[in-house]
This record gives C-alpha cells, structure tokens and sequence, in this order.
C-alpha cells in the first residue's frame, strides 16, 4: 500500500475525533471517504497531511513510518493537500498561487504550470487575476492547481465540490479523474456521496470517528443502507 493510517485514534483536548481509524490507499487509486458532518473527514486528512498529532496508531508511506514527521516534510515526500474551504491566498495572482504550491521545489517549474494550465484553462487565462477575486469554482481549481505544483504521490482532497454549482462539480470530478489517470494517487473526502462513489476505486464510510463500511466504490453505490444514509435513499440510480 502507498498510504497507510493504521488503527488512529485523535483528539481535541478530551473528546475523540477519530477512534481507531484504519485505511489503506494503493497506489494508483482514487480512494473515497464519505461520512455526514463532524464524522471525522477533516480531522483523517489532516493527521495524514501532518497537521493534527495521533495519541495512537501509525501513518506510512510507500512503508516508511512518518507519523512523527512534521508536515512540511511530508509535502516533500509526496503528500499534498487542498483544504477544505480552499485555502488559497486571496492577495496573490493565481500564478503566484501556483507557485507558492512549489515552494518546496528548486529549479525551473515552468512545465508543472503548464500542466496546470492543460488541466485548467480557465486558470490560464487568469493568471494575472488576484486570487481572491475568483468565482468559487475557479478558486477550488487553483486549489487543486496549487497542490499539483508539489509533484504529489498522493493527492489529498477535503470536500473539492463543496459550494459548486452541479455543471462545476462535474468538471472537477473529471479532472479528478484525469489527475489520476496521469498516475496520481487520491484520497478524496466528499459529502457529495453519489458522485464521489461513482469516481472512486474504493470507499470507506466513516461515522463519529470510526469506519464502519469500507467496499469499492459500486458495492457502497448500490448499498441499500448506504444509500439511505449518504444517498438519500434513491435506489433508482
Ligand atoms: N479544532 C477543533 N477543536 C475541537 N474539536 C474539533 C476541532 N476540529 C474538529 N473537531 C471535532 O472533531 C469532530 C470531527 O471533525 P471533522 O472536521 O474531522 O469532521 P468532518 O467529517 O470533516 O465534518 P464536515 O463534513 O462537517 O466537514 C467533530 O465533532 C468536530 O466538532
Ligand atoms: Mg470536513
């Protein structure tokens, strides 16, 4: 396995957010986690990202234990993420943007611009544009974009399609889907079930802090009790 969290436990002062968390992500895969509010999404992303410390359980990559590697590091070996809320900086043009995403990296970037570009036109023809000033859209593919520019293994995605007009999320499903068909492993965290069950190898369904479902993406899809948790219940699909 690329990416392994194996038996977290999390917590924010006393109460735990994440009780023994277990999930695996091959490399190659798009990987989902679904879960209703305050299920534990964020806080799963943000221990693997390094933002949050474990009271128990490990983090690997590619086998290498980095559970105390500080998040910074990570970045440099391959984990990246876009945050939930997007998280770009609004005084920066959309191309400082993408370079603050590989800061990390010495030399000439130019070619990851461009695949940014490729993947994203309309960044393109923005570049010059604050990125505060983006429509919401535009500002979850700079997002996107951003975290490219790091030359991720993994690509850790906290709710891209949150806000997004349904012919906007669509686009970002697909290049999602591209993204990942040029060889990039992603983990994906999304409200927006249907969709991001349709998309993804495999899925895992949290609830408060701890999985209770974990299938490929089709089964949990045609799950009838899944469908009426996450789904809302339509089993005509
Ligand atoms: N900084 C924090 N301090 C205290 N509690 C927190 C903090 N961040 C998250 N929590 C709590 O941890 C639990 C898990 O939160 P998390 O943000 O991981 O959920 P989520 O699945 O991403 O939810 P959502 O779908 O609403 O984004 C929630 O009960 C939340 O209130
Ligand atoms: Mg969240």
């Amino acid at each position: 396995m690329l990416l392994e969290i194996d038996d977290i436990s999390v917590y924010y002062g006393k109460i735990a957010a994440l009780k023994g968390v277990t999930v695996a992500v091959d490399e190659g895969e798009i990987v989902a986690l679904i879960g209703a509010n305050g299920a534990g999404k964020t806080t799963t992303l943000k221990t693997i990202s390094g933002l949050r410390s474990v009271a128990k359980g490990a983090v690997r990559l590619a086998g290498r234990d980095i559970t105390n590697v500080p998040g910074h590091e990570r970045v440099a070996l391959g984990l990246c993420q876009a945050p939930e809320g997007r998280g770009i900086f609004p005084g920066l043009t959309v191309l400082e943007n993408l370079h603050m995403g590989s800061y990390i990296r010495k030399g000439d970037v130019s070619a990851d611009v461009e695949r940014v570009f490729s993947l994203f036109p309309r960044l393109k023809e923005r570049q010059k544009q604050a990125g505060g000033t983006l429509s919401g859209g535009e500002q979850q593919m700079l997002a996107i974009g951003r975290a490219l520019m790091a030359q991720p293994k993994v690509l850790l995605l906290d709710e891209p399609s949150m806000g997004l007009a349904p012919k906007i999320i669509q686009q970002i499903f697909e290049i999602i889907q591209e993204i990942n068909e040029q060889g990039v492993t992603v983990l994906l965290v999304e409200q927006n079930a249907a969709q991001a069950l349709a998309l993804a190898h495999r899925a895992y369904v949290l609830e408060t802090g701890r999985v209770v479902r974990s299938a490929t993406g089709r089964e949990l899809l045609n799950d009838p009790s899944v469908r009426a948790a996450y789904l809302g219940g339509d089993i005509s699909h």
